[in-house]
């Protein structure tokens, strides 16, 4: 527990036992009920599997590609988290709140501080543009009957991580570990939001629904124009080649990565929000017995179901 930071217990939420922190508790029920609107458009992950990626994406397209917009006002508040403030970590909350509360990029924290991002998001005007990292079970049950979801699936080992160097830029001096350890507590469901495998899995369970549109963080690399098309149909937007060419530009890893309206860098950890952008790099991270523990985890998880990963042929 100390070695990865977190020092307030988590709950288990949901019949998958999804970890959460602690404060989470209070807000559950207020989140499951929640009004759903029919032109909201939602962005589910598990945190970083591209989420921040995605949802700029989404905002161009359903905001006439309004770079200008997109360049002036940060995603967070285009486009809110649900679950935020008091069920961030405290020890993250601290770093940012000692280190940024004077910059106006985090001034919205202080209201938020006080009054939980779903209660405001729940006030906001229509159309509203959601992030959460919950799982569709912790989700409104009317969600998906009513708006349009996009939901955003990566290799969980390059999620594994991801999710450490963002520990790592969040508390730099509460998280100490060595990724070896946080791969052991990653394997063992022991961080906020796994298990990875369910959370996936129940939106892939629900692929064909009309109003679910499933993404893999490899595709979007693969061929971003292609996928950005896919969206574009979801969505039921029409955009030119040369138009979709020019938002591929603009949401490239390069780009995005200098955009400070989208990286969500903070601390001075040395360590990027926008850090590799590749798809494949766990390999440089995981020694042999770590390669054996992934494979081990990923057939016992994907054992009976059957959600596939582009990036993992089965059998392999
Ligand atoms: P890495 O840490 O592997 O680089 P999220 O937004 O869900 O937190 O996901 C963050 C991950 O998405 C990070 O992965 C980040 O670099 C990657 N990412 C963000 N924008 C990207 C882009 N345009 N191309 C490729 N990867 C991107």
């Amino acid at each position: 527990k100390c070695l990865t930071g977190y020092t307030k217990p988590f709950v288990k939420c949901g019949k998958q036992g999804y970890v959460m922190p602690g404060a989470f508790k209070k807000h559950a029920e207020a989140i499951y009920n929640m009004e759903v609107r029919p032109d909201d458009i939602w962005v589910i992950t598990f945190p970083r599997s591209g989420t921040t990626w995605t949802q700029e994406l989404i905002w161009l397209l359903e905001n006439d590609l309004d770079f200008n917009t997109a360049v002036k006002k940060p995603l967070y508040e285009r486009f809110p988290m649900l679950e935020t403030t008091s069920q961030i970590p405290k020890i993250a909350f601290d770093l940012i709140k000692a280190n940024f509360m004077n910059l106006k990029h985090f001034q919205g924290l202080n209201e938020a501080v006080k009054r939980p991002s779903h209660e405001i998001i729940e006030q906001a005007p229509s159309p509203r543009f959601i992030k959460t990292h919950l799982p569709l079970s912790l989700l409104p049950p009317s969600l998906l009957n009513t708006a349009k979801v996009v939901y955003v699936a990566r290799d969980p080992r390059d999620v594994a991580v991801s999710y450490y160097y963002l520990h790592k830029m969040i508390a730099k001096n509460l998280m100490r570990c060595h990724f070896i350890h946080f791969w052991e507590a990653f394997r063992r469901d022991l961080l906020p939001y796994l298990p990875i495998v369910a959370h996936t899995n129940e939106a892939w369970n629900q692929r064909h629904h009309p109003n679910l549109h499933l993404v893999f963080y490899e595709e979007l690399i693969k061929d971003l124009p292609k996928e950005i098309r896919r969206v574009c149909k979801f969505l039921g937007r029409e955009y030119s080649d040369s138009e979709i060419q020019i938002l591929a530009n603009h949401l490239r890893f390069d780009s995005l990565r200098k955009n400070k309206n989208v990286n969500n860098t903070v601390g001075d950890s040395g360590v990027q929000f926008m850090r590799k952008g590749e798809a494949g790099g766990w390999k440089e991270h995981f020694d042999d017995k770590m390669v054996l523990q992934a494979d081990e985890f990923l057939e016992e998880r994907l054992c009976g179901l059957d959600l596939r990963y582009p990036s993992i042929p089965m059998g392999e």
